[in-house]
C-alpha cells in the first residue's frame, strides 16, 4: 500500500505537547501557571460580541467573496492610514482564515516550487513548515542577541540567491522588533536584489515604548500579513488578513477561491466591529506591559538573567545555557516539578534551542508573579 506523501512530514509544534502535558497535570488535579500559550487570556472586545450576536438573528451567514467583505477590507485599509500613514486601495486587501490561512496564500501566489526563502531563527515555526510543505526551500538566518534576534543585510548578502524574505517584528519568540532604519535597509536591499519581502505583522499594537513599523512604510510592494487574533484578542475567530501587491493580487484571489471559498463569515462581521474597538485592545495591551514588567523585574533574581529585549508581542526569549542543554527536558521538568508550563527554544529554533525557552506573558499579573516565585526555589 502506498504511504503518506513525504511533504505532509512537517515537525509538529511542540508548544502543542506542552499543552497537552499541562492538560494532563490538571487533569490529574495539578495547578499549572500557563506561560506556554501563545494567546490572549481574554475573549473578543464587546463590540464584536455584540456585532456577532446581533448578524446571527439578521444574516443568513452565507458565503462572502473570496476576499471577504466589501466593508471589512474598507475598515482594514483605513487601519493602515489610521496607523501608519500609508494608502493601501481596499481592493488589495485580502481577508483570510487567520494569518495562518493567509501565509499559505502568499507562498503559493509568490513562490515556484524550489525557490529559496530566507527567515530568521529563532522563528515562529509554520513558517519554515508550510513553505517546505508547498516544496519552498528554507534558508536558514541564525540569529544573535547583538542583531535583535532580527535577520540584517549582512547575513541576507551571505545567503547565496533568495527569491524572498520572510520578516516578522515583534516577532515570535524573541518580541523583538525592526526600527524603520532597519526595516527600511531590508526593504531597500529586497528591492536591489529582486526579492519578494513578505512581513507577518501580527503582534502589532503590541508593543512596549516604540510603536511597530509596517514593511509597507518603506516597500510598498511588500506582502503583509496580519491578524485579529492577537491585538484584537480574537485567536479562535480563525481571521486575518493580507495586504497584496498588485502583481499577486489576482492569483491569491484564484487561490482563496478554491481553498476556501471564503474566510469564515461570523468572523468577518465581527472583526469589522474590532476597528471601533481600540480601547478595549489597548486595556489587554497595559496589562501585558504590567506583566511583562513583572518578569523583566523577578526573573533575573530568580535566576534567568539573559533575557530578549521584548520590545513587543507577549513573550521573553531567555538563555538558559546556565541551567540547561536541554530545553526540552527543562520544561518537562518544570511542569512537573513546579507547575509552570513554558515552550522550549527548540519549536522556533531547532539548531540552538536547546539552550532557550519562552515564557509568554499573556496571562493573568498574579500569574507572573507566582512563576517568579517558583522558579526562585526551583533554579
Ligand atoms: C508570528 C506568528 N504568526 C502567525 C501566527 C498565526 O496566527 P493566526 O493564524 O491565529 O492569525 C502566530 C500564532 O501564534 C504567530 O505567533
Amino acid at each position: 500500500m502506498r504511504g503518506p506523501s513525504s511533504r505532509g512530514d512537517v515537525d509538529p509544534f511542540i508548544v502543542m505537547q506542552v499543552m497537552a502535558a499541562a492538560a494532563e497535570r490538571e487533569a490529574a488535579g495539578g495547578d499549572v501557571l500557563h506561560l506556554e500559550v501563545g494567546q490572549p487570556s481574554t475573549s473578543a472586545p464587546k463590540g464584536v460580541l455584540a456585532a456577532t450576536r446581533a448578524a446571527l438573528d439578521t444574516n443568513l451567514i452565507g458565503y462572502t467573496l473570496p476576499l471577504g467583505l466589501p466593508d471589512l477590507r474598507q475598515r482594514i485599509a483605513g487601519h493602515y492610514r489610521d496607523w501608519y500613514d500609508v494608502d493601501v486601495p481596499a481592493e488589495r486587501i485580502a481577508v483570510t482564515t487567520g494569518s495562518s490561512g493567509g501565509f499559505t496564500l502568499a507562498f503559493l501566489s509568490a513562490f515556484e516550487h524550489g525557490a529559496r526563502v530566507a527567515l530568521a531563527s529563532p522563528g515562529y515555526p509554520a513558517y519554515r513548515n508550510i513553505l517546505s510543505a508547498l516544496g519552498v526551500d528554507v534558508v536558514d538566518l541564525p540569529t544573535e542577541a547583538n542583531d535583535r534576534f532580527q535577520p540584517t543585510v549582512a547575513r541576507l548578502n551571505d545567503s547565496g540567491p533568495l527569491d524572498g524574505v520572510i520578516v516578522a517584528s515583534p516577532s515570535n519568540p524573541t518580541g523583538t522588533m525592526l526600527d524603520a532604519p532597519a526595516m527600511k535597509a531590508i526593504a531597500d536591499w529586497c528591492r536591489t536584489n529582486d526579492v519578494r519581502l513578505i512581513s507577518d505583522e501580527i503582534y502589532h499594537g503590541i508593543s512596549f515604548g516604540h510603536r511597530s513599523v509596517s514593511a509597507l512604510e518603506s516597500a510598498p510592494d511588500a506582502l503583509v500579513i496580519n491578524s485579529f487574533s492577537k491585538y484584537f484578542s480574537m485567536t479562535g475567530w480563525r481571521i486575518g488578513w493580507m495586504v497584496v501587491p498588485p502583481d499577486l493580487i489576482d492569483a491569491v484571489e484564484r487561490l482563496a477561491a478554491n481553498f476556501f471559498i471564503s474566510p469564515p463569515t461570523l468572523s468577518q462581521i465581527g472583526a469589522t466591529a474590532a476597528f471601533d474597538c481600540y480601547d478595549e485592545a489597548q486595556a489587554n495591551v497595559a496589562r501585558y506591559a504590567r506583566n511583562r514588567e513583572i518578569l523583566l523585574n523577578d526573573l533575573p533574581s530568580a535566576g534567568l538573567t539573559d533575557l530578549a529585549p521584548a520590545d513587543g508581542a507577549f513573550y521573553i526569549y531567555a538563555n538558559v545555557a546556565q541551567h540547561t542543554n536541554d530545553s526540552e527536558d527543562f520544561c518537562r521538568r518544570m511542569l512537573a516539578e513546579i507547575g509552570i508550563a513554558c515552550t522550549p527554544g527548540t519549536d522556533f529554533d531547532p539548531a540552538r534551542g536547546h539552550a532557550s525557552i519562552r515564557l509568554s506573558f499573556a496571562g493573568s499579573g498574579e500569574d507572573m508573579a507566582e512563576a517568579c516565585r517558583r522558579l526562585k526555589g526551583w533554579l
